[in-house]
């Protein structure tokens, strides 16, 4: 395994890869490094001759009141985790590299950027694209794979890679689950041990609204089941039913929706979502 700092060198290190006709895999992570990117790397591995992790905090895609400065940077770690999962570089850039002086260029997928975590936390999707267009460009993947956990960061590379014509396979991985039900996220880290217990509730709940929505209709299972985890002490900035693709809510069930929530615990904001 590599690690790699600078982009002249991954150019090389990459070009010799695919000279050797090799696929390249690239999975991009803001580090602090858990089983679900574990799994991600896996994923990779296994369909990749190369994998390339990329370990970049991206400022763009963090809001000005949000936790840029606190979210955990834990390299080392991070290097020893892939590499025994499996990736072949890991990339790290520092910031004045990634956006050197006089950067101003936004990539942004237009509205479905706007609505859901859009509405709540605005230019985030536009910091998102933007950072995984560019790192896109510089590694050239044949693949890049994405957690399903953040969805609606998928449907945007999705459409980003789409509208752009950008030459890449994105391959979704299933939601990892701790044994209670709450997806792996870095921010669980932040949950106090009360807020923890009660953070698999979200998941419970998207589940109950799954099935309620089959007897009592959807706007009825959605208010109940964001008065349910309002009971329980979240605060909901969203319980929605969408298409799958578009991200449009949907009044009535579909056969590709999928039920996607946000709410807060104290200062940790959790997001989740399932087909249904
Ligand atoms: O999901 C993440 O960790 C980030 O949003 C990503 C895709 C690495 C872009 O910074």
């Amino acid at each position: 395994m590599t690690l790699i700092h600078d982009f002249e060198t991954l150019q090389k290190a990459l070009a010799k890869q695919a000279g050797d006709g090799k696929t390249i895999a690239l999975v991009p992570t803001m580090g602090a490094l858990h089983a679900g990117h574990g799994s991600l790397i896996s994923k990779a591995q296994e369909i990749a001759d190369f994998v390339v992790v990329s370990i970049f905090v991206n400022p763009a895609q963090f809001g000005k009141n949000e936790d840029f400065s606190s979210y955990p940077r834990t390299l080392e770690a991070d290097v020893k985790f892939a590499s025994a999962q499996g990736a072949d570089v890991i990339y790290a850039p520092d910031a004045d590299d990634v956006y050197p002086e006089g950067f101003s260029t936004s990539v942004s997928a237009g509205k479905i950027s706007t609505i859901l975590c859009g509405k709540f936390r605005p230019g985030h999707f536009d910091g998102v694209a933007t950072i995984v267009t560019k790192l896109l460009l510089r590694t050239m993947p044949h693949i890049a794979i994405f957690g399903i956990k953040d969805y609606q960061q998928l449907c945007v590379i999705e459409r980003v890679t789409q509208d752009l014509d950008i030459p890449v396979e994105i391959v979704p991985v299933a939601t990892m689950r701790e044994d209670d039900g709450l997806a792996l996220s870095s921010r669980n880290a932040y949950l106090s041990a009360s807020e923890r217990e009660t953070a698999p509730f979200l998941y419970e709940t998207l589940n109950n609204v799954a099935r309620e929505i089959k007897y009592s209709g959807v706007s009825e299972a959605l208010a109940k089941g964001t008065a349910d985890l309002t009971a329980k002490g979240f605060k909901v900035d969203y319980l929605e039913l969408c298409d799958a693709t578009t991200l449009e809510p949907l009044q009535k069930p579909q056969e590709d929706a999928r039920l996607l929530a946000a709410a807060w615990l104290g200062k940790t904001r959790l997001i989740d979502n399932i087909a249904i």
